[in-house]
This record gives C-alpha cells, structure tokens and sequence, in this order.
C-alpha cells in the first residue's frame, strides 16, 4: 500500500451577513421560537442576499481555506464542490467558482450532489484522485443556497435549513498515519422519495402549475427522516471505527452533519461519547447541507477544538439516503 497520505492543509467557510431568527419566522408562517429551539436546537440561520448565488458563497470559504494553507488559487489542480443548489443546473458551480476564484484552466472542476452527506463524498472523491497522484493540490467546497430552494409556506421544513459554505484545500504528505485514514461511503435509494425536490428535473420539468404548488422546493417526510438519520449516522460512525480499530472515546472531536440537535445527541449517546466531544452550531445556521460539516470544521478548527494529532471523526447523513463518515487524524 502507498504511503502516501491525504491531508488538510487549510479550512475556511463563509456564512451570508442576513440573519433570519426564530421569533421572524414566526410571523411567515404558524411556528415559534419555543417549537423550533425544543424540536431542533436552531435559534437562527443565515439567508443569502437574492444577488448571491452559491458561488458567490463558496469564493470566499476557498480564499480562506487557501490563506489558511499558504496556498493561492494558481496551486489548485482540482475543484470539486458539493451542492444541490448549485448557480444553474448548467454548468457546474465549480466553474463559476473557478472563474471567480481565478483558479487556472488545467484544472478539473466538477460538482458532485450527495446532498448532506456530499462533503464527506467530494472529501473521499479528491483525495482518491489525489492519492493516483495525477492531481497535486485540491479544494473541497461544501456550499448551499438551501433558502433558493426552501418552500416559506411550509413550517415544517422552512424553519430548519440555512445558508452558506465551508472549503478545506487538500493536498499529499509523506508522513504516514496523518491526514485522511479512511471513509466510510453509503446509499440506500430505496427511499428517495423521504427528502427530495419533486420536480424541476427530468423526470418532471417544472411547470406554471408546479411552480404555484411550489413542487421546485425542499419536501420531507421529517419523522421517517429522523430515525433514519439517527441509525444511519450511527452506522456510519460505528462501520468506520471498527475498520481502523478505533475505540469511540478515542475520538477527539466529532463533526456531525448540523441537522437536528436532537440527532446529534442521540449519536453522542449511542457512542457513550459525551456531548462536549461532539461540535455543535445548529443552533446559528440550521441545517446547510453540503456545508455544514465543512463550515463546523473551520469554526472548530478556528476556536481551537482540533490540534495536531487529534483523531477528528466526520460523519453525515441526507438524501438519497445517502449516509458517510470519515476518520481524520490532525
Ligand atoms: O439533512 C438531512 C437530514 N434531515 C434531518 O435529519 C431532519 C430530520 N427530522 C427532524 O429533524 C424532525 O423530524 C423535525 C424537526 C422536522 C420535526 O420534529 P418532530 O418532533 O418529528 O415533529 P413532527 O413532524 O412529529 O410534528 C409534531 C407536531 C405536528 O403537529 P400535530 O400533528 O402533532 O398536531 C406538526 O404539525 O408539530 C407540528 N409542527 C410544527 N409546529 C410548530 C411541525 N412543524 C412545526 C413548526 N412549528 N415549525
């Protein structure tokens, strides 16, 4: 086996300025502060301004991931972004993100949709690519403009997703045992109905009529969603601690996907891994997708929870259903 190792070299995010509090979605639609912050954990969430597209969140995570590294935008060999709301259906985001970000024309730039668990895929993606060794550095970009896609109408789910970007550049070390040790990927498409857009695809183009049904929007059958975000996040961690013969309380942080409070301390008791090993700001974005992992990590990173040597355990659930999680030593 190649000891060539994946590691991050740099973490950045970016959260739109406009915050959008409990207490004002409660005069858009039947809700309260009380319901969401006891059913949720969220307190607020950020919107992006209607001029800002998902690109125009991602540029400035990379450009802090890549001063994070000591890298620029010429370094970068490969762009892949994780979304499901990205600028167009076409091209990519990752184009419009090179574009903006001034990343050069040799490189491979593509966007890669696994919803929440999307981040873990594009981790695993460019490091699996890096490690062939036909691309030198990468940037990993989590980003979500989930209010484009959000049905305000509908309290059960407007009341729970946000905005923003979270970047990590990628690159390879000859030290062994560091950076990247392993993923742990999943997909059960067998309810892919339980969280999805309807319609604006090819299997149904939207139309006048869907439009005014709001069928474009996010749609979630939140109960089923729940339980299964539970087993599977759970899953997700256990599958990839017994492959690396790591002990749970070895762990020195968890990053979860940000969907739920709730979720993240049935996980927390499920490991009987306390809830101060796990990072948590759900409570200031609401669920971001693809970017919360990546948006965690750079805060904890940033707020001092990640040092040198620390195993760091990410592990995310989301549509499709598809699930992940990825085991990090710092
Ligand atoms: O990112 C991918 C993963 N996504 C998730 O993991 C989300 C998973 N699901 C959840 O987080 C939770 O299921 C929700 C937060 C979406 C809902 O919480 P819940 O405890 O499962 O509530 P519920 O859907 O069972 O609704 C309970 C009640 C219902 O009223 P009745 O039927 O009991 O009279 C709802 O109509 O709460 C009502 N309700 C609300 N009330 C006030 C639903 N949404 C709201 C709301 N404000 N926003």
């Amino acid at each position: 086996m190649s000891t060539r190792s994946t590691v991050i070299l740099g973490t950045g995010s970016y959260a739109p300025e406009r915050i959008l509090s409990n207490d004002d979605l409660a005069h858009m639609v039947d809700t309260s502060d009380e319901w969401i912050r006891t059913r949720t954990g969220i307190r607020e969430r950020r919107i992006a301004a209607p001029d800002q597209a998902a690109s125009d969140l991602a540029v400035p995570a990379a450009r802090r991931a890549l001063e994070d590294a000591g890298l620029t935008p010429a370094d970068i060999d490969l762009l892949v972004v994780a979304t499901v709301t990205p600028d167009t259906p076409m091209p990519a985001c990752a184009c419009f993100v090179q574009q903006k970000l001034g990343v050069p024309t040799h490189s491979a730039c593509f966007d890669l949709n696994a919803a929440c668990s999307g981040f873990l895929y594009a981790l695993d993606t460019a490091c699996a690519l890096l490690g062939s060794g036909r691309y030198r550095k990468a940037l990993v970009i989590g980003v979500e403009k989930l209010s484009s896609v959000v049905d305000w109408q509908d309290r059960t789910t407007c009341v729970l997703f946000g905005d923003g970007a979270g970047a990590v550049v990628v690159g390879c070390s000859d030290e062994p045992g560091r950076g990247l040790l392993g993923t742990c990927l999943g997909s059960d498409g067998s309810s892919t109905e339980l969280l999805c857009i309807p319609r604006g695809g090819s299997r149904a183009p939207s139309t006048c009529e869907s439009i005014a049904a709001r069928d474009h929007c996010i749609r979630m059958k939140g109960k089923e969603v729940f339980k299964l975000a539970v087993r599977g996040m759970d899953e997700a961690a256990r599958d990839i601690l017994e492959q690396h013969a790591v002990r749970a309380d070895q762990i020195s942080l968890v990053i979860p996907h940000q969907a739920n409070l709730r979720i993240i301390e049935a996980i927390s008791e499920y490991l009987e891994l306390p809830m101060e090993r796990f990072y948590v700001n759900v409570e200031r974005f609401g669920n971001t997708s693809a970017a919360s992992i990546p948006l965690a990590l750079d805060e904890a990173r940033r707020a001092g929870r990640i040092r040198p040597g620390d195993l760091v355990l990410l592990v995310a659930f989301g549509a499709g259903l598809t699930y992940g999680s990825a085991l990090i030593r710092w």
